[in-house]
């Protein structure tokens, strides 16, 4: 093409005869323009590789992040990984973010809440639910939508409480006293209407008995900080507030701590029967238990399909079909299978396992229940069983508990 060189070669004789001194200039700057140019395409290429590698990573088995549970630290960084490795370095430390160790990470509001019951398993659920690697937890519990205080603080605080996750990777958190805080519902649809929320209930009069043996504990154990679980700290640490306002469906603390002093002294055929020997309703691990009580609420608030009941008793006895259930109800692909589980013999149950770690739920399984009088049990169960119907009508699911 010896017309077209001819012609640029022209040109810049024109220029260089004509200013030999800018045309130097101008040479110097268009290589420099032409090295950058190249330094950035470089820089985007190397970005999209970091990236692609963290989804494909995320999406993994598990094996291949327990392998280098640290982020990955390059030998020899160039100048582009070493901008990798500054992006990297604003990450939280690996402990708060065990699944997803790459750069690109954020923070994000959950996209499903387990929303109680307590006593019904919510922790193990949701250390369950963990086990699936498009999963992230919030430790603790958060109780933005149940406290007033906490609430007030905005949800820019409650994304904040969140754990880091990948583009693609749900975010839960559990707080089981949502279930039965009044406000919660529309606070909840407030923030994002389309939520998915997770139910975990057990037998009626199993949760009471639970519930009961738990308050007693807390009496006894506030001292020992080893035996108070996160959601007991937390609770306990909720009782500096005032007592406020509350119906018979929201005790105040003051009332639920009173019951915890009575608890101590007191067996649950004591607190559970009126001296004329019908149920005391007004019992808070008797309140809880009548489900239907609060599930209207939330019934009025959000569509069915938005709300999956999963049936504690049995996530206890064999978690894998339930866990299935979740899985598809979240819209994630089935991940959680047998190798996630073993059955420990001396304690009776499941314990968790992936592939670095084995892990046993402490919780109220380790803890034994008084042993209540076979009389009481028949005559709970024969109350409850009317409002198990309604729990059955109001969710469209019998749970098949016993009548007496
Ligand atoms: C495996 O389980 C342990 C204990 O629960 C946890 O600390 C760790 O982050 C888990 N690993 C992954 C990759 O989820
Ligand atoms: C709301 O929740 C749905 C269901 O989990 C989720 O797909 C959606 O991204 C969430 N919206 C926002 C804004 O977080
Ligand atoms: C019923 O339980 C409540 C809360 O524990 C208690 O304050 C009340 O005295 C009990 N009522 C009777 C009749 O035992
Ligand atoms: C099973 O549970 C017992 C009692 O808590 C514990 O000592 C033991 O280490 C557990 N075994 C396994 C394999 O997890």
């Amino acid at each position: 093409m010896r017309p077209a060189e001819g012609d640029t070669s022209d040109c810049i004789l024109v220029v260089g005869v004509s200013r030999p001194k800018l045309a130097a200039a101008f040479l110097l700057v268009a290589l420099v323009s032409l090295f950058l140019t190249f330094h950035i395409l470089y820089d985007s290429a190397v970005y999209s590789l970091d990236a692609a590698a963290s989804v494909f990573d995320s999406s993994d088995e598990l094996a291949t992040n327990q392998l280098d549970p640290a982020p990955p630290r390059r030998l020899q960084p160039s100048s582009s990984s070493q901008q990798a490795n500054n992006l990297k370095d604003l990450v939280p430390p690996p402990s708060l973010v065990s699944k997803a160790h790459f750069s690109r990470t954020n923070r994000h509001l959950p996209q499903a809440i387990i929303v109680g019951v307590r006593k019904c398993g919510t922790r193990a659920l949701l250390e369950m639910l963990f086990l699936h690697p498009q999963i992230q937890k919030a430790a603790g519990e958060v109780h933005f939508f149940d406290r007033d205080d906490n609430y007030e603080k905005g949800l820019e605080w409650y994304r904040k409480k969140m754990p880091y996750s990948l583009k693609g990777q749900i975010t839960i958190e559990k707080s089981p006293s949502y279930f039965v805080t009044p406000e919660v519902p529309e606070r909840i649809r407030a923030m994002n209407a389309s939520i998915k929320l997770l139910l975990i209930v057990r037998e009626p009069v199993t949760r009471a008995i639970s519930d009961y043996t738990q308050l007693r504990t807390r009496v006894s154990t506030t001292s020992t900080s080893s035996a108070v679980t996160t959601s007991s700290t937390s609770s306990l640490s909720s009782l500096a507030r005032p007592p406020g306002g509350g119906g018979i469906l929201t005790p105040t603390f003051a009332e639920e701590e009173s019951q915890r002093g009575a608890a101590s002294s007191r067996t649950f055929e004591e607190l559970v029967l009126r001296p004329d020997g019908s149920i005391n309703e007004s019992y808070r691990p008797i309140t809880i238990s009548l489900y239907h009580n609060y599930m209207h609420r939330w019934l009025e608030v959000f569509s069915r399909e938005q709300i999956l009941v999963v049936n504690g008793d049995q996530l206890i006895e064999d978690p894998l079909p339930q866990l299935k259930r979740i899985e598809m109800f979240l819209g994630l692909e089935p991940r959680i299978g047998r190798h996630n589980f073993y059955f420990n013999h001396t304690k009776g149950f499941y314990c968790l396992r992936n592939d670095t770690a084995d892990k046993c739920l402490r919780e109220s399984k380790g803890r034994k229940h008084p042993r209540v009088n076979p009389l009481v049990v028949s005559k709970l169960r024969r109350f409850f069983n009317e409002h198990n119907q309604r729990f059955y009508e109001l969710v469209g699911e019998d749970l098949g508990w016993p009548e007496e």
